[in-house]
């Protein structure tokens, strides 16, 4: 067999686990956009620095960026999430979801301006939750179940706990955002990542360009008008990925 037909084999291999992942662990990313994670993280070995994800939920793209990261060496993911509990989620007067969580003392709200509406909320989360389910233990089982536990650093919190524990010396590659989705938890997301981003490394962010006005304005303002990154593209029907140039 010759190479370069040995080449579509591997892609085929990689597309076959991500489905497997689909199946498995519950979350909001599709096929198409674990794909497009697992090759950037598994190509971008050369740029120095490890990877930073801002939104895990049950590990769906920790995994696929994991997986990707392992072909570069001792290159680790770096998950950083709120991981609500079942009695974190509140309703609105609207009728819309936000939670709030508390570590060390310190309460964080998390989707007060971009809310999660009824819906998808009785249908995608709240069935975790039942007889005791917990997203962070899901998280780590994923982790476990896929053989990854051991590539990936996991900080319970947001971006300003993380900037608090990170290794003074830590860098990324690429950075994957798929938090908080208002403006001005995006753009917060965006300013700290800025500080650890590599000239050269790669920035991606979840659901752009499909509704979420906070991620477009941001996307549009802080990266495309920047002067900071190339122009950028949708690499996937709802992921935003631009390479950073100053
Ligand atoms: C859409 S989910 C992430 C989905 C995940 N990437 C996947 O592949 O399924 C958004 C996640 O962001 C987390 N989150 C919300 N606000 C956050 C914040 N300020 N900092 C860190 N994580 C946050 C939520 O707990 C939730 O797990």
């Amino acid at each position: 067999m010759s190479v370069a037909s040995s080449k579509p084999l591997v892609a085929a291999s990689a597309s076959e686990r991500l489905s497997a992942l689909v199946n498995d662990v519950p979350g909001w990313t599709p096929h198409d956009q674990l794909l497009a994670l697992h090759f950037l993280a598994a190509t971008t070995g050369d740029i120095p620095g490890d990877i930073l994800e801002i939104g895990s939920w049950c590990g769906r793209s920790t995994v696929a960026l994991a997986w990707g990261a392992s072909v570069c060496g001792d290159d680790r993911v770096y998950s950083v999430d709120l991981f609500p509990e079942g009695d974190d989620w509140y309703v609105n007067a609207d009728g819309t979801h936000s939670f709030r969580v508390v570590i060390d003392g310190r309460e964080i709200p998390a989707y007060t301006d971009q809310r999660v509406w009824d819906e998808p909320f009785q249908r995608d989360i709240a069935p975790l939750y039942r007889n005791g389910g917990s997203i962070r233990e899901r998280f780590q089982q994923a982790l476990t179940d896929h053989g990854v536990a051991e590539r990936v650093t996991t900080t319970r919190g947001d971006i300003g706990l993380f900037a608090e524990a990170a290794p003074p010396d830590f860098r990324c590659r690429l950075a994957f955002i798929d938090g908080d989705h208002g403006l001005q938890a995006v753009r917060r997301d965006v300013r700290a990542v800025e500080r650890y981003l590599q000239i050269g490394g790669w920035i991606a962010f979840d659901d752009a360009f499909t509704g979420y006005d906070g991620v477009d304005q941001c996307i549009t303002e802080d990266i495309i008008n920047s002067g900071k990154y190339e122009p950028g593209y949708r690499c996937t029907r709802k992921m935003f990925i631009a390479r950073r140039v100053a």
